[in-house]
């Protein structure tokens, strides 16, 4: 059956929100894509898939601006099957270690990565409430938000943003532990070619990892008990 779904951050061709984007339209799905400025990229989507690509102005570190991409969205459609949080930030110092990085930029960071989703389902909860299903939501994470496996002395900013995300996650998970009707995860994608360069070493191309998400996420839709930090393989990770 085919699905509504909201995808944060999809305004790069050769990135995960865009190509999971891509994924769910070839689907035959509706899909709901935010951007921050326009895309030529996605404007080219639309003109193929038509009306079944909403394409959304959405600044998740604002709330405002969320709240009104939400309001658009209701203007157009009924419900939401599936939420992705995609979208992500890092500050210009992610390469450095604590002694070298600014550390004032890490709190924009964790807004924009680890508020921002939340902020993103706050928006848009009335509509995943109206699924016919069970709504699904799916943060898209990083094994360098895992606390217990953190080898890294760098990315200070990026692991930090992960780690609230997923304790977002579970936060969340408790919210909804007693409607059967929503359902939470956060997600590691694997190592993916986000960047679209042809020298990056990650085995993953987006549209490859789009794929194997796309099918993990109907696999787990309706899992309400298991571990909530998982990897795009379907394994438990640790927190
Ligand atoms: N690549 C990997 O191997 C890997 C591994 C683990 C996890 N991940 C995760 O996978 C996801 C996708 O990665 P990616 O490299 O494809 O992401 P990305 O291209 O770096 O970022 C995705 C999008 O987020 C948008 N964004 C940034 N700040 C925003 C804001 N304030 N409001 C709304 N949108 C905003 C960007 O929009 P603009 O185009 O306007 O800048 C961008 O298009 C991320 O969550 C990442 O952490 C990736």
């Amino acid at each position: 059956m085919s699905q509504n779904v909201l995808v944060t951050g999809c305004g790069r061709s050769y990135a995960l929100g865009y190509n999971l984007a891509l994924r769910y339209l070839e689907s035959g799905d509706t899909v709901a894509a935010s951007v921050r400025k326009p895309s030529p990229e996605l404007e080219q989507l639309r003109e193929k898939y038509g009306d079944k690509l909403i394409i959304l102005t959405m600044d998740i570190g604002d709330t405002a601006s969320v709240n009104a991409a939400a309001e658009a969205l209701a203007a157009k459609t009924d419900h939401l099957d599936l939420i992705i949080n995609n979208a992500v930030t890092t500050s210009p110092d992610v390469g450095k270690g604590f002694f070298d990085a600014n550390l004032d930029y890490i709190a924009r960071a964790i807004d924009v990565a680890a508020v921002g989703p939340m902020r993103v389902i706050k928006a848009f909860y009335p509509l995943l409430k109206k699924s016919a299903g069970t709504g699904l939501i799916m943060n898209i994470s990083s094994e360098a938000g895992s606390i217990s496996k953190c080898y890294r002395t760098n990315m200070i900013d990026y692991g930090m943003s992960k780690a609230a995300l997923n304790m977002a996650t579970m936060n969340l998970a408790n919210t909804f532990k007693d409607d059967p009707q929503i359902n939470i995860f956060c997600v590691h994608p694997g190592w993916i070619r986000t960047d679209g360069k042809p020298d990056n070493p990650a085995p993953l191309s987006s549209y490859e990892a789009a794929g194997i998400l796309k099918d993990l996420f109907e696999q787990r839709r309706e899992d309400k008990t298991g571990h909530r930090f998982i990897t795009n393989r379907g394994e438990d990770y640790p927190f």
